[in-house]
C-alpha cells in the first residue's frame, strides 16, 4: 500500500572510484509500502547505490535521507539501527548452523542479553532466546521453510537457501529491505514463488523494498516503481508499464543479453 509518504530519498548522488564514475547525479525516491526496483545492465551502478544507501560506500557527492533523517554521513550500523537491512548479490548462508539458527542471527539486534547472561544461563537469557527462536520460526513459516528448520543450512537446495536468506533479512523487522539480485541462479518456477514471497513481505509485513534484479518478469510483476540506471546515470523512471514501453530502456537494457 502506497500511502504517498517518502521513506528513502537519494539526492544527486555521485560516486567516483578512481577514474570510474560509478554513479552520476542519481536521485531516487522510495515511497513507503512500495517495491521500488532498480534495474540496468551489468556495471550500471545498482550495487553501488545499495552500498551508498546502507553506508558501505561513501558517496563523493549527494545525500541520503531516511524519513526525516539526513543519513548521508551515518555509519552502516546506525543505518541498520534505523531499520535498513540488506541482502547481498552473492548468497550468504552460514555453514555449520541449522536453518533456524541462520534465521535467528538476523534478529540479534532485537533480542538482547549480556555475555554473562549467556554464560550463566540466566532467566533473561532463556526468555530472550525463546522469543528470538519463535520470531525466526514465524519467518520460516512466512517463506515456506518451516519443515526444514532443523536441517543444516548448506544442505538445502540453492532455491531454498535464497528463501532462507530472505527469512533472515526480515527477521530483523526492517523498515526498508534492500535486495541485491535475490533471484540470481533460480529457475523460473523458483523465481515466481520468490516473487510471491517478496510481494507478501510488502503487502502483509508492510516492509518497503528496494529490489535490484535482472529478471524482468519478476521486476515487472511485483514492482510499483522502476528506476533504470545505465553507465551510472538514471535513464528512466516510471511504472512497469511505462518502463516496458520506454525506447531508451529497450535500447540500453531490455534489448541486451541480460
Ligand atoms: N569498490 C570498487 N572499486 C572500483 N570500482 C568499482 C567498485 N565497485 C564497483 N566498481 C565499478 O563501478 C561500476 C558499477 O558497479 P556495480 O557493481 O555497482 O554495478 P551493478 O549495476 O551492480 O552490476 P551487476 O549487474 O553486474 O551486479 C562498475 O564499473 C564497477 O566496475
Ligand atoms: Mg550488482
Amino acid at each position: 500500500m502506497n500511502n504517498g509518504t517518502s521513506l528513502l530519498k537519494c539526492s544527486d548522488v555521485y560516486v567516483r572510484f578512481g577514474g570510474v564514475m560509478a554513479l552520476s547525479d542519481v536521485s531516487m525516491d522510495v515511497q513507503e509500502g512500495t517495491i521500488a526496483a532498480l534495474i540496468g545492465p551489468n556495471g550500471a551502478g545498482k550495487t553501488t547505490l545499495l552500498n551508498v544507501i546502507t553506508g558501505m560506500v561513501a558517496q563523493t557527492e549527494g545525500s541520503i535521507f531516511f524519513r526525516l533523517d539526513d543519513l548521508s554521513e551515518a555509519q552502516p550500523h546506525i543505518r541498520s539501527q534505523k531499520g535498513m537491512v540488506r541482502t547481498f548479490q552473492n548468497l550468504e548462508v552460514f555453514s555449520h548452523m541449522t536453518v533456524l539458527e541462520n534465521v535467528m542471527t538476523g534478529a540479534h539486534n532485537l533480542y538482547k542479553y549480556s555475555v554473562l547472561d549467556s554464560i550463566f544461563k540466566t532467566p533473561r537469557y532463556f526468555s530472550q532466546e525463546k522469543k528470538c527462536r519463535e520470531a525466526a520460526m514465524e519467518k520460516l513459516r512466512f517463506v515456506g521453510l518451516e519443515d526444514d528448520w532443523n536441517k543444516n543450512a548448506v544442505d538445502l537446495p540453492y532455491g531454498k537457501q535464497r528463501l532462507l536468506e530472505l527469512a533472515r533479512a526480515i527477521c530483523g523487522d526492517p523498515v526498508l529491505l534492500l535486495l541485491d539480485e535475490p533471484a540470481a541462479g533460480l529457475n523460473p518456477k523458483e523465481t515466481s514463488s520468490l516473487g510471491r514471497v517478496i510481494a507478501a513481505v510488502r503487502d502483509e509485513l508492510k516492509i518497503t523494498i528496494v529490489l535490484v534484479e535482472h529478471d524482468m518478469e519478476l521486476v515487472m510483476s511485483i514492482s510499483d516503481d522502476i528506476t533504470v540506471l545505465n553507465f551510472g546515470q538514471v535513464i528512466a523512471r516510471g511504472t512497469p508499464g511505462e518502463i516496458q514501453k520506454n525506447p531508451e530502456v529497450i535500447k540500453a537494457y531490455l534489448g541486451s543479453d541480460d
